[in-house]
């Protein structure tokens, strides 16, 4: 099928409600239907209020008119009640509603419109650092950045995925000089299992090298050598950067692996990637008069933040030893991104602690030209992982928590809670299910969340069959798949759209018709919690329908009928899952 898609209700009945309200009122020309579902009716519209109050009408009378074309005009509308002070009731027939199922079920886009075709969004996501473990900090741009790469990827959008790996800085100077300098360290041992103890050791061995840095003023100097070595292109300093590179991007992989997020080799654009051009963004910055001279240093002065002394806040282009830092690369990258990527949307994940530091850029990018009106840019910020004392999550010790730790005590956790549910799964079964569960268990309670808010990192809560959880949903997926199995349904099934709609029917049908309006606000608001928020309530609607709508047992063609929102239900669930990034088991 075309990507044109499936009208949603909510679009046709606004679009009625648009359409009655010029030919009762051809003066109006930009009126908002303000149509939304409702406990009532269907749908209701607001439309009518403010239009009375900016003609001084009485509401409930330009109510009627508008509500009186609506019904003559669309024989998708069955009924239209004014109520109140001239809201409009909106009632669908259910000939309607069953052909919106009929149709989502025969496009393999259950519907969904590719809105964003034609459109290039660059994602800058996940980002960590080289030599370095991934910790709980990254987890958050890590599922955050990929839901969204999903999510805009299904509308259309030509998603680029950007991995801004923090692979180059004076850092390196100092550990390569600390490897060299001790022969015996863990790195050049070879019975290191390179996935992960290798980087452990790194780890361990740049923390070492940070303190001899401090401490010993001559390593420093070497460390300082080391540098501009590494900067000069010296090829045993480069070889041996490449080697760590190479080493920390193994890790990073074997994590995303697990993670199951969509980050490939092919997406590692690290900071070194944009050294070249660093020297040119700068002068450019400069003849454009963006960036001045300050004491040696290239600065640009913010035209919109300042600081808590009053005085502009500066970006750093160039410090004054003549090195570039995160600021510079940030404006190379930027540049890059527009210039050569052609972006049409730019979007950095990361906690929201670098809201500043975006903004500033973003600022500098608009002062220069690169970043027009027609170009989308956002900081997608996020709020904190929070331990059990409602403190940035620390290990018991104080330390950071290793990604791959948290990971594996969820899994060990969903384990137990599976294992007692169904004590007769097969022990290989029981380990596919606890991976999936339990990873998927970790995205949901993290992605479920306001982007914004910190929120308390609960291995016991985010587990829980009941509620809202990752755990839950797959469930809820599972049973209806389950069903589906029990009633041999695998193709989509010819609905009858003559058959009177039950309530929990009529609910469950209009929930699902949701789906495409709710990806589309998902892509524009970057909140991936809207659509947790949505397949939550499609599970409640759901199990509503299952217990009020028996299916197996139901006449025909009434049961065809329920199998068709049996198969809608499942595959708007997984596909959503899906979207999250978790894992949709047919079986659990
Ligand atoms: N590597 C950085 C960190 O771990 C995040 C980079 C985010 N992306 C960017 N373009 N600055 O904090």
């Amino acid at each position: 099928m075309s990507s044109a898609g499936v009208v949603p209700l909510l679009g046709r009945v606004a679009a009625a409600v648009s359409e009655a309200i010029v030919r009762v009122r051809p003066e109006v020309t930009d009126a908002d239907p303000v149509v939304r579902r409702s406990d009532r009716a269907d749908f209701q519209s607001n439309a009518a209020l403010p239009l009375a109050k900016r003609f001084g009408m009485a509401p409930a009378q330009l109510g009627s008119e508008i509500a009186a074309d609506v019904e003559r005009s669309d024989n998708a509308i069955a009924d239209v009640q004014v109520s109140g002070p001239g809201f409009l009731n909106i009632t669908l027939t259910d000939s309607a509603i069953w052909e919106s199922v009929a149709a989502r079920l025969a496009d393999d886009r259950l519907g969904v419109p590719a809105t964003e075709e034609g459109r290039r969004v660059v994602i800058d996501y996940s980002a960590p650092n080289v030599a370095k473990e991934m910790h709980v900090g990254h987890l958050r741009t890590t599922i955050i950045g990929d839901s969204l790469a999903r999510v805009i990827g299904f509308l259309g959008a030509d998603v680029v995925r950007a991995n801004h790996l923090g692979d180059w800085g004076t850092q390196f100077g100092m550990l390569i000089q600390y490897i060299d300098e001790h022969p015996k360290s863990p790195w050049h041992t070879d019975e290191l299992d390179p996935n992960t103890s290798s980087v452990s050791a790194l780890d361990s061995l740049y923390k070492a090298a940070r303190a001899q840095f401090d401490a010993d003023e001559e390593f420093a100097d070497r460390a300082r050598t080391r540098v501009v070595a590494l900067q000069a292109g010296d090829p045993a300093t480069v070889a041996r950067w490449r080697e760590i590179v190479a080493e920390s991007e193994k890790a990073f992989g074997a994590i995303y692996n697990r993670l199951g997020v969509l980050l490939t080799p092919d997406d590692y654009v690290g900071e070194s990637f944009y050294n070249d051009q660093l020297a040119d963004t700068v002068t450019e910055l400069v003849d454009k008069g963006v960036a001045i001279d300050s004491d040696g240093a290239v600065v640009v002065l913010s035209e919109q933040a300042n600081g808590p002394d009053g005085k502009p806040t500066v970006l750093m282009a160039r410090k004054r030893d003549g090195g570039y830092g995160y600021d510079s690369t940030d404006l190379a990258t930027i540049r890059y991104r527009i210039s050569t990527l052609h972006a049409d949307r730019l979007l950095y994940v990361t906690d929201s602690r670098q809201a500043l530091h975006f903004q500033l850029i973003f600022e500098v990018a608009r002062r220069v030209g690169w970043l027009t009106e027609t170009i989308q840019v956002d900081h997608v910020a996020y709020g904190t992982i929070l331990g059990p004392d409602g403190r940035p999550f620390k290990t018991r010790a104080g330390g950071t928590v290793r990604l791959m730790d948290l990971l594996d005590e969820a899994v060990a956790r969903v384990r137990a809670v599976v294992a007692e549910k169904n004590p007769d799964l097969p022990s290989a079964e029981l380990d596919t299910i606890a991976e999936q569960a339990g990873i998927g268990a970790v995205k949901y309670a993290d992605l479920s969340t306001s982007r914004v808010k910190d929120y308390t990192f609960d291995p016991v809560r985010m587990t829980s069959l009941n509620g809202n959880t990752g755990v839950y949903l797959q469930y809820a997926h599972a049973r209806v798949r389950s069903i589906l199995r029990k009633v041999g349904s695998t193709t989509p099934p010819q609905i009858d759209t003559g058959v009177a709609l039950e309530p929990a029917e009529r609910e469950l049908s209009l929930m699902l018709d949701g789906y495409a309006d709710l990806l589309a606000e998902v892509a524009d608001s970057l909140e991936p919690h809207r659509l947790a928020g949505y397949l939550y309530e499609l599970a409640r609607s759901y199990t509503a329908f299952y217990d009020a709508c028996p299916v197996v047992a139901a006449q025909e063609p009434i049961r065809t009928n329920r199998i068709a929102l049996c198969q809608l239900t499942a595959r708007t669930l997984e596909l959503g899952l899906e979207q999250l990034g978790i894992a949709a088991p047919q079986r659990m």
